[in-house]
């Protein structure tokens, strides 16, 4: 998996950046910013990296990571020695400048008490370097600095250009063989002169920023259909923001040999199966077959309530489904995936040897080695907001584009307990609301995914002059960056108490609203 190339011959078309991953935290922070200015780049794993491979990337410039590991352990990672003899600037990171200055004859020591974690502040010596052009405007300049190590003695032909208080090479550089290296981080935010500084890399390394939209659709076009040929492409839309965007990417490249699966399993949301079919049929005019199988799917969940169970007969019965369509329409030898960059990056593990974790994309995992079809993945090389900005040139209204995510398995994991279809109703009609009210009162955008629970009780309640006994519900609202971690909106009390009433008022079988205020993690962002 790893060397299949992200869409075959398309990388070519840029100056490439290499970035070689030592395990750092943030190492994909360093292709965001070079993306922000048009760089095209690549993270690969340091084990990955062998002379071979760089004589094929032909990077243009070579960015060393941070990472975990003490360059003074026996056995800590190294790039190729060929990295340095390559004739293109190197900038080394943290660990990756610590393991630049060993190889090229500086030394690195472990001092107890010398470490450095969060802010810290960096003053330029006498000599000027080309790359902190835009930095110092006052004397000194604010880091994010993360290490246990420094380097004692610098390499041959290095100098230094920038002290701290605990790093006297916070920034060192041989600038007549455009080596540079650095102790902090300039990839985070803390350091808010971070991105000057790798965009002055870049040029220094004749980067022209060729790396756009507006080229990525043209090329990724070309690359699809020499991949597809006159071959059929199958491709499962959910209506979530990659598979939609794929989907017209290969609409435009290779037109009526794909077709669209949307498959309702009857957990979607209030006039959703309408609002994705209509949007991409009628008005984008995909070829879109429109899988109604919620019955199937509802009456294998009757009585389940266990979420592992609950996932595993949705997963499955997904698969059979599609597998029903795409014979129906005559069968395909490509199988489109909505996968994204950070699906594909594989992160280094240190724990067990230099193993490598590959993160895998689970929406409709399973089908293509069952199907024995090929996979086209035409976002693979693209960040989620790289996609977003493909779906606007793509002519992608706004509206569509910004949605918030929606899980594979819909509402099953927004109704803990058994599911039943009065039970996914009452959910509908409540998400709706809250819905409307975020967008209402113009938070949709601030937030990056809202729904409502409902949970497996009833309460008593009063209104007018009866009683009631109905369902509870729950509203979760969250604001993240990648969904790994999120942290509950901080909603005002009118708007919540707003929410309630229009909820109880016009729901029948809720009379009690509340709010998740949980974390994640400890929570999670869906209940199951
Ligand atoms: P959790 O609940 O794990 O969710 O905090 C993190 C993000 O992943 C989404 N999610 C899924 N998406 N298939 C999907 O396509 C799934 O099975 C699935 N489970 C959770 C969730 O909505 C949130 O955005």
């Amino acid at each position: 998996m790893r060397d299949a190339p992200l869409l075959p011959g398309h990388r070519d078309a840029h100056q490439k950046l290499l970035i070689v991953d030592f395990g750092s935290q943030v190492t994909q922070l360093i292709a965001r910013r070079l993306r922000e200015i048009d760089v095209y780049c690549e993270i690969h794993p340091f084990n990955a990296v062998d002379e071979a491979f760089l004589d094929d990337f032909a990077p243009r410039a070579v960015i060393l990571s941070g990472g975990p590991a003490s360059v003074p352990d026996a056995g800590s990672p190294r790039p190729p020695m060929k990295v340095f003899d390559l004739g293109v600037p190197v900038l080394g990171i943290c660990y990756g400048q610590q393991v630049m200055m060993q190889m090229l004859g500086g030394e690195v020591v472990r001092t107890p008490g010398s470490a450095e974690f969060g802010r810290a502040w960096i003053e330029p010596t006498e000599e000027r370097l080309e790359l902190m052009n835009g930095w110092f405007q006052g004397h000194r300049e604010q880091v994010w600095m993360s290490h246990g190590d420094h380097v004692s003695r610098l390499a041959p032909g290095f100098r230094p250009f920038a002290t701290s208080q605990g790093a006297p090479f916070a920034v060192t550089a041989d600038p007549e063989r455009r080596f540079f290296a650095v102790q902090f981080h300039p990839e985070v935010h803390h350091t808010p002169g971070g991105a000057t500084f790798l965009a002055n890399f870049c040029a220094l390394a004749g980067f022209t920023g060729d790396w756009t939209m507006g080229a990525y659709r043209e090329q990724a076009v070309r690359a699809i259909r020499d991949q597809v040929g006159d071959g059929r492409v199958i491709c499962a839309l959910s209506g979530g923001v990659d598979s939609s965007v794929a989907a017209v990417l290969l609409h435009e490249a290779v037109g009526d040999q794909l077709t669209c699966v949307f498959v309702d399993h009857g957990l979607l949301r209030k006039d959703e199966a309408g609002e994705v079919v209509g949007m991409f049929r009628d008005h984008m005019n995909l070829p879109v077959v429109h899988a109604d199988e919620s019955e199937m799917f509802l009456t294998a969940l009757e009585g389940v309530s266990d979420p592992e169970r609950k996932r595993k007969i949705i997963g499955g019965l997904f698969i059979e489904v599609f597998e029903k369509h795409a014979h129906q329409i005559g069968g395909a030898e490509f199988l489109a995936q909505g996968t994204l960059y950070p699906d594909v990056i594989e992160s280094v593990s240190f724990s067990g040897g230099p193993s490598v974790t590959i993160k895998s994309h689970h929406n409709v995992g399973g089908l293509p080695e069952k199907m024995g079809m090929t996979l086209v993945e035409p976002l693979r090389e693209l960040f989620k907001d790289e996609v977003r900005a493909l779906g606007r040139e793509l002519g992608l209204p706004d509206r569509f584009i910004g949605r918030h995510p929606f899980p594979g398995p819909g509402l099953a994991i927004r109704c803990p307990g058994e599911i039943t279809r009065e039970k996914l109703d009452i959910l509908r009609e409540a998400d709706a609301i809250f819905i409307d009210q975020i967008r209402r009162h113009g938070l949709y955008d601030e937030i990056w995914q809202a729904f409502v629970a409902i949970l497996p009780v009833r309460t008593v309640g009063v209104m007018g002059d009866g009683r009631t006994y109905d369902f509870a519900c729950a509203l979760r609202a969250v604001t993240s960056v990648d969904g790994m971690t999120a942290d509950y909106y901080p909603f005002d009390h009118d708007f919540l108490g707003e929410t309630a009433t229009r909820i109880i008022n016009n729901v029948r079988g809720i009379n009690r609203v509340t709010y998740d205020i949980t974390s994640k993690p400890p929570g999670t962002i869906e209940w199951e």
